[in-house]
């Protein structure tokens, strides 16, 4: 197979794209407070904020939309989307919520009860907080590859039943609340998980009697690391691969906006009759009724038909190969990376990349700032910032300290890859230039969405307008 196959679609629509100055950006970063996330996106040239809700629907997607059963109970456009769930994921029961965090709230409420142990392998951020605001107490039992930004490792998002193991050990069976394996790992750079490791977790959970769910967000991309680096799974399809995945959990929270192709949308499904009733008692109270949960009629046809799309191998091979021509491209200007490059973006190590900074001076956060001022392009800090704070209001210190670069499905080509792999290459260059930052407003909770932030070294009597690119000195050119 080709290394960075052909886009498997042709161009049918576009949308113009804006291009900015740089004294532009460098007045909208300032406005944003130094956070990417509060650039007006008509300020923004490449947007790699992040891959969800962000894909572009195929033409079968767009006429789904026009068959949208509106009703407000009993719509048959739920219908398509559980048969959907049922034939690809295996799952009898859906409920539908309005996205990913829609459905981490109620699965989280009927699991957890105040005090229970919730292992996972790694946190999400809006995973972690439901889970704590039900009571429960993240524990990370990732492998400890996954914390290096270089350990090759070809399954680093996979559980270390050890740590498992231990944990149950401790606070017994009744003290662990469930056990949340993300399927690919978003926080430790889109690593996937072995289907070795989501069977073997599956049976320690069924002789504990523990529920194994799964965070499910980036399931297809996990499938096609599987068929490319599990033994035995070379010539089994990508579909049959999810299914079989989808097989060793006892249920799943999905965001749509992600593997489903759609720009809104998420739902949960499950075996259990128990949590069925459940989440439909808990649905109608914070999303809507169990056959929309905050889902227009016309969103759930649009995601039955990407959740399809979305496990084509073709289509696979393509959306995992561009997010690696992007890695491949910064690896080989020697800039420091995740490696292996995983699914769904390309992970910037803000630790090596600005060594001369602290990571309490927002290293990354400052790093995804220079980035949007030296070229437009947007990304995303996944390090100190979006840890947050623990209970006792410390601020965590991830061991990863990253600016993602994320890429839509569909959206990109490779050519704008290219943009951002020499914005990227020409800023490491002049990376002496970057300086910290420092928080002027902290919001109470997943603090990275609205916080803002000004550089450490203001000169005297400059604006607010100043650039964290422009207040150190040039670099010296060798
Ligand atoms: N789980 C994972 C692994 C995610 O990446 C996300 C969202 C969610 C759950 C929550 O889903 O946004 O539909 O409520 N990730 C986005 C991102 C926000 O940019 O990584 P949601």
């Amino acid at each position: 197979m080709m290394r960075h196959p052909a886009e498997p679609y042709r161009i049918k629509m576009v949308e113009p794209l804006v291009m900015t100055t740089r004294e532009e950006r460098e007045e909208a970063i300032a406005q944003a407070g130094w956070n990417t996330f509060l650039l007006p996106s008509r300020k923004v040239y490449i947007d790699l904020l992040t891959d969800s809700g962000t894909s572009a629907m195929s033409d079968r997607q767009w006429s789904m939309l026009m068959i949208g059963d509106e009703a407000y109970a009993g719509s048959s456009s739920f219908d398509r989307l559980q048969s959907a769930v049922q034939a690809y994921y295996g799952f009898p029961h859906v409920v539908p919520t309005h996205q990913g965090r829609g459905a981490e709230h109620i699965i989280s409420r009927i699991l957890i009860d105040p005090g229970q142990f919730v292992p996972g392998n790694m946190y999400f951020t809006t995973t972690r907080y439901h889970q704590e605001a039900a009571g429960g107490i993240f524990v990370d039992v990732v492998i400890d590859e996954a914390h290096d930004p270089h350990a090759d490792h070809p399954f680093k998002g996979d559980i270390d039943l050890a740590k498992l193991e231990r944990l149950v050990d401790e606070h017994g069976a009744e003290g662990i609340a469930y056990v949340n394996h993300a399927v690919t790992v978003n926080l430790a750079g889109g690593q996937p998980v072995s289907m070795r490791n989501l069977r073997e977790v599956h049976e320690f959970c069924q002789t504990h009697g523990i529920v194994h769910w799964s965070d499910a967000t980036r399931l297809a991309e996990n499938a096609y690391f599987i068929q490319q680096r599990e033994d035995g799974y070379a010539d089994v399809s990508t579909a049959e691969i999810a299914k079989e995945m989808m097989g060793y959990v006892d249920g799943v929270t999905m965001s749509g906006k992600k593997d489903c192709l759609v720009n809104i949308g998420g739902f949960l499904a499950m075996r259990s009759e128990e949590i069925l009733v459940k989440a439909r008692e808990l649905v109608v109270v914070y999303e809507g009724m169990p056959s929309y949960g905050g889902m227009a009629g016309r969103d759930m046809e649009a995601m039955a038909q990407g959740l399809v799309e979305a496990l084509d191998d073709d289509y696979l091979a393509h959306r995992v190969g561009q997010v690696r021509y992007l890695g491949e491209r910064l690896l080989e200007a020697g800039i420091p990376i995740v490696t292996p490059v995983g699914g769904h973006a390309v992970f910037l190590d803000a630790r090596e990349f600005l060594p001369h900074l602290e990571q309490d001076d927002y290293p990354a956060q400052a790093l995804a700032a220079a980035l949007y001022v030296e070229s437009g392009v947007r990304s995303m800090e996944r390090g100190i910032v979006s840890a947050g704070r623990d209970a006792d209001g410390r601020d965590r210190h991830p061991k990863l300290e990253l600016v993602r670069l994320t890429v839509p499905r569909r959206v990109y080509t490779d050519r704008h890859l290219d943009v951002v792999a020499d914005a990227v290459i020409e800023l490491y260059r002049k990376r002496e230039t970057i300086g910290g930052l420092r928080f002027v407003y902290e919001p109470p909770s997943l603090r990275f969405f609205t916080a803002r932030f000004e550089p450490l070294q203001v000169p005297t009597g400059a604006g607010p307008e100043v650039s964290p690119t422009r207040f150190a000195q040039e670099p010296a050119l060798t």
